[in-house]
Order: structure tokens, then sequence, then C-alpha cells
């Protein structure tokens, strides 16, 4: 007997997939969704239930696809409707199911909204966006594409105004003041939804609307808007989510989930960086502090947990000196910076050690929330700081050693495969790593597998146990219902590049054996407890009390 909820979205693993980077079904150099479709077996051999589709709209591509040109078509190089159709009942038969993401907070500045706003102050399309003669409103709003914007107004010629944009100059904001601009956002929801897609992951939510006087984020207008299209999904499509992207602290990304009447999901920003700033000082405070800062959420929600994405790797949520301190530890050469954060793939980060890489991926697939694998994680795939923007985390899939890393049969493709000496598809490849059992995919099948197994790791409650080693982080997850031996697994990590010894006090199961999951070893410890335990660097346990 469970009091828990089950909704899907609670249990399940996500699977980012860049759909030009994936898989080039019609040899142009770019991937597409015939060509993701031929993977889809692959996609669902890795033990993964949702896919997110990064934006395969028409777009100018000027943010790689988040400018959008037109809500309601596919991107020319990915194919077109029929293909995404199809690509949708594909995933479906093999039980995965596909979110795709809505940019609600901007369009490009090649959308025909836009191109009617500036050309004709008096279309009603003018006030789909926010214009100002001044240029001056809103100074307390911040710049989020540092490297790039100077303002978030620039001026443009035809309109004879200042425009207002969080992003890019060419994703011009529109303005939900407007009763026009709600109810479009809606209709093109709907427009998705009635093909069949599962969901959403929401952009950029928290800039929706501006006031003076405020940073204009997260306003009560904000989710009073968002409420409205939740209302929507839960009248008409009640299995399906919607997710909010708001990089906030946890204080105020709660709000995103409302009383269970805005999102089903949120990301956890602030406890990403915290993971990677944990490992590399050999101290579990960073974890163990945004835990405890985060509160609980209502019953239907989730968390959406990931290490890693196609953005650079953000550091908004640390303080300014746990920024530096990033820097200077995981980016030491500027070209792997990029605004505020690490433009870098996991395996990088990590040094291409397989027990950091291990211990972050067990940590994701442990710790409370859905996770979320990136695309070319799971083989270790590197980045290629080399590219501009965030691209060098956006090259193509490596699937063998042959041309293009069996991406494409094109000669040239959008950028080329990663070709660096370890990180490069001639030795990272699936083709490569599936027949080795040693190799990152094996690695992250198994997790996957093991975190199939055990509900109390989807969705058990979680409980710190109180260990007097700072490197080393243990804790619970079990379900408060069953019985207190049966079905509760004891996770423990060695943050440090040290040996450790814990000493565990569990007198309540004196005697009795544990099973580590992960190393699967039987009997691991045996006897009377307390007991000292000698964790080796890096070690990452799942326990199991038989
Ligand atoms: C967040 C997306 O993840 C990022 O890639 C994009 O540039 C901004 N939103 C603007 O849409």
């Amino acid at each position: 007997m469970s009091h828990m909820s089950q909704k899907w979205y609670q249990e399940a693993v996500f699977y980012e997939l860049y759909i030009r980077a994936y898989y080039d079904g019609n040899g142009d150099g770019n991937g597409d969704f015939r060509g993701a479709i031929s993977k889809l077996d692959y996609v669902k051999s890795l033990g993964v239930d949702c896919i997110w589709i990064l934006p395969m709209y028409p777009s100018p591509l000027r943010d790689d696809g988040y400018d959008i040109a037109d809500y309601r078509a596919i991107h020319p190089d990915y194919g077109n409707l029929a293909d995404f159709q199809e690509f949708l009942d594909a995933a479906h038969d093999r039980g995965l199911r596909v979110i795709t993401d809505l940019v609600m907070n901007h369009t490009s500045d090649q959308h025909a909204w836009f191109q009617a706003a500036r050309q004709d102050v008096n279309s009603p399309y003018h006030d789909y966006y926010v214009w100002s003669e001044t240029g001056q409103e809103y100074a307390d709003a911040r710049i989020i594409f540092l490297d790039y914007e100077k303002s978030n107004w620039t001026y443009d010629e035809k309109a004879g105004k200042y425009f207002w944009h969080r992003f890019f100059n060419s994703q011009p904001d529109l303005n939900y003041d407007n009763p026009a601009v709600q109810e479009e956002m809606i209709k093109i929801m709907h427009f998705w939804l009635d093909l069949g897609v599962d969901g959403f992951r929401a952009d950029a939510v928290p800039y929706l609307f501006e006031r003076e006087g405020t940073n204009c984020e997260n306003l009560p207008e904000t989710h009073a808007f968002l409420k409205k299209v939740r209302r929507m999904m839960d009248e008409e499509y009640p299995d399906k989510v919607l997710i909010a992207e708001a990089n906030q602290w946890p204080e105020d990304v709660i709000a995103y989930f409302g009383d269970s009447d805005e999102f089903h999901m949120c990301f956890h920003f602030p406890v990403m960086p915290r993971l990677y700033m944990a490992l590399k000082q050999g101290d579990k405070k960073p974890i163990v502090d945004i835990l405890d800062r985060t509160p609980s959420i209502p019953p239907e929600a989730q968390w959406l947990t990931f290490l890693r994405n196609h953005d650079e790797l953000t550091l908004e949520m640390v303080t300014p000196e746990e920024r530096e301190w990033m820097w200077s530890q995981y980016a030491p050469d500027p070209r792997m910076r990029s605004n505020l954060g690490i433009r870098r793939r996991l395996t990088p980060l990590v040094e291409n050690d397989k027990r950091r890489w291990l211990l972050l991926n067990a940590l994701l697939l442990s710790l409370p929330g859905t996770p979320i694998i990136y695309y070319g994680d799971e083989l270790g795939m590197g980045d290629n700081i080399w590219l501009p923007d965030r691209h060098g985390c956006r090259t193509p899939m490596q699937w063998s050693a042959g041309k293009n890393a069996g991406f494409s049969a094109a000669d040239e493709t959008y950028f080329p495969a990663n070709a660096d000496e370890t990180y490069g598809y001639e030795t990272v490849n699936v083709e490569a790593q599936e027949n080795d059992q040693d190799s990152y995919l094996w690695a992250t099948r198994f997790l996957l597998q093991a975190r199939s197994k055990y509900q109390v790791l989807r969705r058990g409650q979680m409980e710190m146990m109180a260990i007097n080693n700072p490197a080393v982080l243990a804790y619970w997850r079990f379900n408060p219902n069953d019985e207190p031996s049966d079905d509760r697994l004891l996770c423990i990590y060695n943050l440090s590049n040290q040996q450790q010894s814990i000493s565990l006090e569990l007198d309540e199961y004196s005697g009795r054996r544990l099973t580590d999951l992960l190393t699967q070893s039987e009997h691991l410890l045996l006897g009377e407890w307390p007991t000292v335990k000698i964790l080796a660097p890096y070690a990452s346990h799942w326990l199991r009390i038989d």
C-alpha cells in the first residue's frame, strides 16, 4: 500500500535528444526525424522512458531553434510534419514518450508576427511584442546572455522603437499582457498535444511578464497565466506533462509547482553544480545544504534532475565566490567558459575518470527526482571548445569509428564529429562500447536497470544518514509504508580521492547481510554493528539489506 501518487513522469528516466545531432537519414549532414526513428531501438535499449527533443521548428537558428519562426511546422533540415508524426508513433510503439520544447517567452525576429509588428505599428501584431520609445524601462532586469548582449532593449529601425528581449536580440519577447498572445500560445499547445506529444518543456518561463520596479522574473502575472495553461492541460490532456525551465533558487522555483495547479515538474537547477562542487571539494556539504534548502513539493509533482544538458553548465544558482571557484576548477581555459557557466560535457569534467563518472551518475539516479541523461553522455562523449557558443556540447552522436562517426554519409556535417584523441569518435562510439562490458554504455544500462528494479530509488523518501566524515555522503531511500527493513536502500558515496573510513551505526540491522547493487558483491558487511567500513576513493555503493 502506498499513499504516493503514481504518475508516469514521477518515476521515469528522460533522455535529452538533439535531432540535428542524432542521425542523418538523408545524407545532407544534419540529423533528422527519419534518422532518429532508425535509432529508437538504441534509445529504448538504454532503459529510458521519455525523450525530450530540442526545438524542432522552422528557425533561422541564431539560438539553435530556440528562436522559432513558425510554431506549427518542422524545420526543413529535420523533415516535415509527417516525419515528426512517424517519429512520435514509432516512439510510442516502443513504449517511449516524447516531449517537445515549447518556447513561450519569445519568437525569432523572423516570425511572421514580428515581421508584421515592426512593419506597421498599427498592425494587431505590433502589440504581440514589448516596445519602448526610450529603451530605458525595466532597468532592474538582469542580462542573461552576458557574453553577447549589452541591454535587454534593441532599437528596431523599421518600427522606430526599441523591443524587449531577455535573450539574443534576434529573439524578441512576446507581450503576455496581450490576451491574444496568451490565446495563441494555448492554441499552439493544442496543435502539438493533438498530434500526440506527451508534454512540453516550457522554455524560460520566469520571464513572461515585465513590471517596472521588479527584476521581471517570477511575477504573479506569470504564474497566473501558467495556471491557466495547466487548467487547459488538466481538462483536456490529463496524462501529459508540463515542465518548467525556471533557473531559480529552490524557494522561487517551488512556486512553479503551484498548489498542484501549475507545472507537474520543474528542473532542479541549484542541485546540479553542487554535485560537481562536492566532488571536487571532497565534501558533501554543498549537496546536503541545497537539499536542506529544497522545500517539499505537491504529491503529483516531481523534480527533474540532470548532470548536463545542451547549454553551458549553468553557475547562475551559486554565489559569486563559488562561481569563481567552479571556473578555476572546471574551466581553467577561458574558452571553456560561457556566460555564467562552463561549456563542457560531463566526461571531460571528470577527466574521463570512470569512478567519478559513475559516482555522479549513481548520485543522479539515486537522489529524489526524475533524472535526465543528455545524449552522448551515456558514452562518455567529449566537447569541442573550439566551436562557438554552446555548440561544442552539441556535436554529432558517435555511432561508430566510420566516416563522420557513423552519423552521416555527407561530406560535410553541420559541425564536425568530435575527433579528439581521448573523446573523439574513433575511440568513443556506440559500436565499440556495445562490445565492451567495461564501457560507459554498459555502465549506463546497468545503472538504469538497477534503478528500475527498486521502487525506492524512484519514489522512495530520502533520509540523510549522519556520518561523521565530511567526505562521505550517505542516505536512505525507503518506502515509509513498508516494514522498516524491506525495500530500503542505503546509498553511500565517497566524494574524495582518498580512502575513507566510516562507522555505520545500524543496531537494528545487526547481523543482516548487505548486498551492493553497484558492485554486485554480496556479504559486503556482515557481523555485528556498528561496523567500520573502508571506502575506496570515489566509491559508490547502493546497499540493500537482506
Ligand atoms: C533556455 C534554453 O535551454 C537555451 O538553450 C536557450 O538559449 C534559452 N532558453 C533561450 O530560449
